[in-house]
């Protein structure tokens, strides 16, 4: 029979806790939050005002709900008073050994009816279940970042949870207003398997010098439609946390596209946690260390005679025309772009001018990579990025790489996604239904594939291997098969 879940408790009140307890109480429960030192507690109840206060400035909340709200949840130093809770919800740090002494605390503490959940990122929950002795009866529920917002819940059952337990977590999840996705107990579950490997290599990117900060963040929003670039995500994510989640992920793939990229780690010990701490890819207290604006006021363009070559040729010299641009010829012309998605420095060679040529990939409706080749003057780079904002698009510049940055960064994702398909761990629609719910994605990784299409996306993954040779950029054997059999639909197949 199905438990009566009234009165909460949540274990650690940081960002990820304080937000499920508001959610919590939002629904109508009762809720203890925990937290064992007094200023951590003080933090923790701070969270919680602020962000209904926030609701309440921003009229989504009358002030007599947010009190109510408020009231539903009282704040302690003491796991004593978890003795009588329904469920038990744990968001301390990820760190094992701490994981395993709370629950250790909490299995002796709680009714033995309790329900012990995890908020853990990525850790084993079976590793976790295993230090009490109601082993069925622990469970993850996983949340996302801001969890008064994002509406995903993933609930992580193990192989000893006990039946039904799975259903009524998710039931619960779904009173809270959040759409539960069941999975098994492996490292990363669907999200961050997914996320984090994307969020790390955007950092290896980063270091390798394709792009800036601010390039990449623009690419991936303004180009692929996330509702946050890679590093303002991991900022908001935290980077101890993003690390620690690498690092899982790392120990169970052993795949070096999980290593935690070098720069995080210099982040994190040099304090730089993200928005937490104020600083960490971005500076979120100074304006002066905020993102550049992508939409740069766009001035006359320097250049004279322009010559573009490529598939879409004449419809981007009509547009440069009509800015003022002159349509020359590939040996007079003051720059030549090739539109391309892929690296150009072959056509620059040819030409007599090899400085000259700049590769240019529209990626979305609004955005253009901006591709310098090892030989393109960085005054013809500019020239071409001036250009590009006079016909109201946003350049992005980067190097001339296989997949430049959007195609580098989402293709990858795309193909992890299949791989966790064909190895059975979920559904197409549960994994669609986890990036659109869990990360606010426009459209989960299979409705991308099929809107990109299955062959350039498997022609694309075959190119960044070729570059990169990173075994887990080879595309996925279903993808390949798919592309064969020419299937023109992943999850129309
Ligand atoms: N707390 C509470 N509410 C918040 C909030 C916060 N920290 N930040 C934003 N909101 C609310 C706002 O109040 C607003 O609500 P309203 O529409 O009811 O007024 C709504 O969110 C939209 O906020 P804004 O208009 O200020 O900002 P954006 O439109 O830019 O949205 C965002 C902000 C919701 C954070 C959006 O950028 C987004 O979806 N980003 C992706 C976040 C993501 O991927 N999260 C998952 C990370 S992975 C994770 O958490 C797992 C962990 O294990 C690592």
């Amino acid at each position: 029979m199905a438990r009566a879940i009234e009165t909460v408790g949540v274990v650690g009140l940081g960002t990820m806790g304080a937000g499920i307890a508001e959610v919590f109480a939002r629904a109508g429960l009762g809720v203890i939050g925990v937290e064992v030192d007094a200023e951590a507690l003080e933090r923790g109840r701070g969270h919680v005002h602020r962000s209904t206060d926030r609701a309440v400035s921003r009229g989504k909340l009358a002030e007599a709900e947010r009190d109510e709200i408020l009231g539903r949840v009282t704040f302690t130093g003491s796991l004593d008073d978890l003795s009588d809770a329904d469920l038990v919800i744990e968001a301390i740090p990820e760190v094992m050994d701490y994981k395993r002494a709370l629950f250790t605390d909490l299995d002796r503490i709680c009714r033995p009816d309790t329900v012990l959940a995890t908020n853990t990122s990525s850790l084993s929950v079976t590793a976790i279940a295993a230090t009490t002795s109601r082993p069925g009866q622990v469970i993850g529920m996983h949340f996302f970042n801001p969890a008064p917002v994002m509406r995903l819940v993933e609930v992580v059952h193990t192989v000893v949870t006990e039946d039904g337990l799975a259903d009524e977590v998710g039931a619960l999840a779904r009173r809270l207003g959040k759409t539960p996705v069941t999975v098994g107990d492996r490292a990363g579950f669907v999200v961050n398997r997914l996320l984090l490997g994307y969020l790390n290599h955007a950092a290896t990117l980063l270091e390798r010098g394709v792009a800036s900060r601010d390039d990449i963040d623009n690419a991936m929003k303004l180009g692929a439609g996330l509702p946050m670039g890679p590093f303002s995500l991991l900022d908001l994510i935290g980077l101890d946390t993003s690390y620690e989640v690498c690092e899982v992920l790392f120990q169970e793939s052993r795949d070096r596209v999980h290593a935690p990229a070098p720069i995080l780690r210099e982040l994190v010990t040099a304090g730089l946690l993200g928005r937490k701490s104020g600083r960490g890819f971005h500076d979120h207290k100074h304006a002066a260390g905020q993102a550049r604006s992508a939409a740069e006021p766009a001035g006359r363009p320097g250049v004279v005679t322009v010559c573009v070559l490529g598939e879409g040729a004449g419809e981007l010299s009509a547009k440069l025309s009509s800015a003022g641009a002159k349509a020359g010829e590939p040996h007079d012309s003051d720059v030549v772009i090739a539109l391309s998605r892929t690296p150009v420095v072959e056509h620059a060679v040819r030409l007599p001018h090899p400085e000259r040529l700049v590769g240019l990939h529209l990626a979305g409706g609004d955005v253009a990579e901006v591709v310098s080749t090892a030989l393109t003057s960085p005054d013809v780079a500019r020239a071409v990025q001036d250009l590009i904002r006079v016909v109201g698009l946003i350049p992005v510049s980067c190097a001339d790489r296989a997949g430049f940055v959007v195609d580098a960064l989402l293709y990858p994702y795309l193909n992890d996604a299949v791989r966790m398909y064909d190895s059975g761990y979920a559904s197409m629609d549960d994994i669609d239904t986890a990036m659109r719910l869990g990360c606010g994605y426009p459209a989960g990784p299979f409705e991308t594939l099929d809107a990109i299409g299955l062959p350039a996306v498997r022609d694309g993954l075959r190119a960044l291997y070729a570059e990169y040779r990173e075994p887990s950029f080879a595309p996925a054997p279903l993808l390949d098969r798919l592309v064969t059999a020419r299937v023109t639909s992943i999850r129309g197949r």
